[in-house]
Formats: C-alpha cells, sequence, structure tokens
C-alpha cells in the first residue's frame, strides 16, 4: 500500500481527455472491486463512466445490492452518505469531491428540526400525531431524527406511497426539507392547500398560530430547491403560445403553479422514461436540470422529438458540476494505490437510526 496519497493539485490542471483515459485505466484496473454509481445530473464527462445511473431511489437500491468494496458515488453528499448506511461495514463509500452538497438539504439541520419537534408539542403529542418524513435530500442525522421517532425517509419517485404510509400511521406529517415536494405530493393526494402550512424554521413556533397548527395535515418545511425554483408558470405559457401542443413534464421540486401546468410530474428517472418512450414528433418543456435536459434532447432528436429547457436561464446544480473528471480520475487512482480519499463515514449512531428510517422507505417496494 502506497503510504503518501496523490495529490488532487496533480489532476486539477489535467485535461479532461487525459482524466478520460486515466479513468478508464484505473477502472480496468479496479474491476469489480469498484463501482461508480452516476447521478442524472452529472455532466456528460463524468456521467459516461458510471457503472449505473439512476434517480435517488434507484441509487440508493444499488448502493444497497452492490458487491463492490468501493461505492464511488458521482453525486451529492447525502447520496454517499445513503450508500454508506446501507452498504456493509466492510464497503466504503467515496464522494469525489467533498464540497459536493445540496443546498436544499442544508436548509434544514438537526437542531432546527429538534426545535420544531418540541415546538410542536406545546400543541400536540408529535410522537403520538406527527410521522416526520425526511426527503433523501437531507443529512443522515435528520434521516436518524426520523428513524428515533417513528419515521421515514422519502424520494422524488415514492413521495405518494411515504405519505399513505405515514398517515396510516398518524394523522399529521412533518415534511422537510422541500416544502414544494410535500405541498405537490399532498395536494395530488387530496390533501386541500389550506391543510397544508409552511413551518418557517426562523421564527417561533414556526410563524404558526396554534390553531394553524391543529388544522394543518402537512406541516411543510420552508426549504426549496435553488435550481428548480428558476422554473416559472410564464414559462410554460409563453413556450406554449409558440408551440400549443407542448407536452410539460417537470420535477416534484418545481412550485406548485408550474407542477400545476405539467402533464407529468416525476422523478429524474421518471422524466427520461416518458419522454424515451412518448410517440416520435412529440414536443416537450421539462422542468429540471441542464445537464439531464441537454443529455435527454440528443438522445431523442433522431426519433423525431424535441425537448426543450423550461427556463430561459440557464440553471444548473453548481453542487452536482463539483465532481469533474479530475476529482474522479484522483480517487480512482488513489484506490488503485491502495489509498482511499473522501471516504464518506456517517456516525455509528446515526447510522443505526437512520437505517431504520431507510429500510422503512424501502421496504414499500
Ligand atoms: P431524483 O431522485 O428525482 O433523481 O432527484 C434528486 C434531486 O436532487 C433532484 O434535485
Ligand atoms: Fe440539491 Fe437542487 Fe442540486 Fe437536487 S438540484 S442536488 S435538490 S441543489
Amino acid at each position: 500500500m502506497n503510504a503518501v496519497a496523490l495529490d488532487i493539485q496533480d489532476f486539477a490542471l489535467l485535461d479532461d481527455a487525459d482524466c478520460d483515459a486515466r479513468i478508464r485505466a484505473a477502472k480496468k484496473a479496479l474491476g469489480s472491486r469498484c463501482v461508480i454509481l452516476g447521478h442524472h445530473y452529472q455532466r456528460d464527462e463524468v456521467f459516461q463512466h458510471a457503472d449505473f445511473t439512476g434517480d435517488s431511489l434507484k441509487l440508493s437500491r444499488m448502493a444497497a445490492q452492490s458487491d463492490a468494496e468501493y461505492i464511488v458515488f458521482c453525486g451529492v453528499h447525502f447520496m454517499a452518505e445513503v450508500a454508506d448506511i446501507l452498504s456493509r461495514p466492510e464497503q466504503i463509500a467515496i464522494l469525489p469531491d467533498m464540497a459536493a452538497g445540496c443546498s436544499m438539504a442544508d436548509m434544514a439541520n438537526l437542531q432546527n428540526v429538534e426545535r420544531c419537534w418540541k415546538e410542536l408539542a406545546e400543541v400536540l403529542d408529535p410522537d403520538a400525531k406527527v410521522t416526520p418524513v425526511t426527503y433523501i435530500n437531507s443529512a443522515a442525522d435528520l434521516k436518524a431524527f426520523c428513524g428515533r421517532h417513528g419515521g421515514i425517509v422519502c424520494t422524488s419517485s415514492n413521495a405518494k406511497a411515504i405519505l399513505d404510509w405515514s398517515f396510516s400511521r398518524r394523522e399529521k406529517v412533518l415534511f422537510f426539507p422541500d416544502q414544494h415536494l410535500g405541498r405537490n405530493t399532498g395536494y395530488r393526494m387530496g390533501i386541500p392547500l389550506e391543510e397544508m402550512v409552511v413551518w418557517d424554521f426562523g421564527k417561533p413556533m414556526g410563524g404558526l398560530s396554534r390553531e394553524e397548527i391543529e388544522k394543518a395535515r402537512i406541516i411543510l418545511w420552508k426549504g426549496f430547491c435553488s435550481v428548480h425554483q428558476m422554473f416559472q408558470p410564464q414559462h410554460i405559457d409563453r413556450f406554449k403560445e409558440t408551440y400549443p401542443d407542448t407536452l410539460v413534464i417537470s420535477h416534484p421540486e418545481a412550485c406548485f403553479e408550474v407542477c400545476q401546468k405539467s402533464d407529468y410530474i416525476g422523478s429524474t428517472e421518471y422524466i427520461l422514461k416518458t419522454v424515451r418512450e412518448a410517440p416520435p414528433q412529440t414536443r416537450w418543456l421539462v422542468a429540471t436540470e441542464l445537464n439531464l435536459v441537454n443529455r435527454l434532447r440528443d438522445e431523442v432528436k433522431g426519433q423525431g422529438k424535441s425537448v426543450h429547457f423550461m427556463s430561459p436561464t440557464v440553471c444548473m446544480c453548481s453542487t452536482m458540476f463539483r465532481t469533474d473528471p479530475q476529482h474522479l480520475a484522483w480517487v480512482l487512482e488513489n484506490l488503485v494505490a491502495g489509498r482511499v480519499v473522501n471516504p464518506i463515514r456517517v456516525p455509528e449512531a446515526d447510522k443505526l437510526e437512520a437505517r431504520k428510517a431507510l429500510e422503512n422507505m424501502l421496504s414499500l417496494a
């Protein structure tokens, strides 16, 4: 085993073509000892090296089923944490760039959520009446919080089934950190908007009255995705003035008004599947991250389908973009040399409780 890790500075100035060749060579040397998981928002130069690609749910299943010694996660921090929680103790999850976080996940932290739980207890008994549901886009200690309090994790592809599960246990849901996924899902289940209130974590009692809390069925954390908030209903209206036959498909992290004007709503994997399986000559306006949309546009062009990005401004997930071929080459060559750089290790106590909340989710097929 090499004592000294290869330095990222030695990779930073490599051009993408050099990185490409070095990644391929390192992958070959590692063989089945290493698996690369790639989220759909990854840039092409990284995405092409993934052994498996998918949305958050599919990739967490892949991580749980993998036999590889190393799980290199080309995605963001919470995804690598999930891989660490669900994999066996001897497996190691690796995040090529530690700065690849998720700004939405950062909008909820344990201190604020515990304060919310305590404040809710001034109005009702939360452990008897409220199921805490965390979107998978959250830190491991919040998943652990859900595990401790009879709660569950959800993703954009299973949110309805998770809310059904939650309401079968307790009469209310505390949903964090993404208010939009919570609201869009709740509304599609028939919960009226006035029974979904927003908990402003910057204010005492979330800025809500006792009556509002008592009446609410879903308490939505005031979090959002900075990428998906760029999509606006007027973008759909304007586009349809020119192309009235357009089909609109959106990720449920987009706001309520955009989702209301969409023909289809679903996870990244769902968006890809729906457009791929659509009849030729259809036109699509898509509300999700730019790398996915560009790849999909190129893929289905040959079938006469046209795919358009919903926002007139370029909005990419800047943290997903942090994983570049230079970092990927760096972690893989270190593994070949017997060094693990950038391992993600969730503290044991959080791991056990977070696993409980994740297993509650995975058991719901
Ligand atoms: P998916 O689970 O749909 O891939 O979404 C992950 C994400 O972060 C969307 O912004
Ligand atoms: Fe987080 Fe939004 Fe990026 Fe998804 S697109 S990883 S929610 S910041």
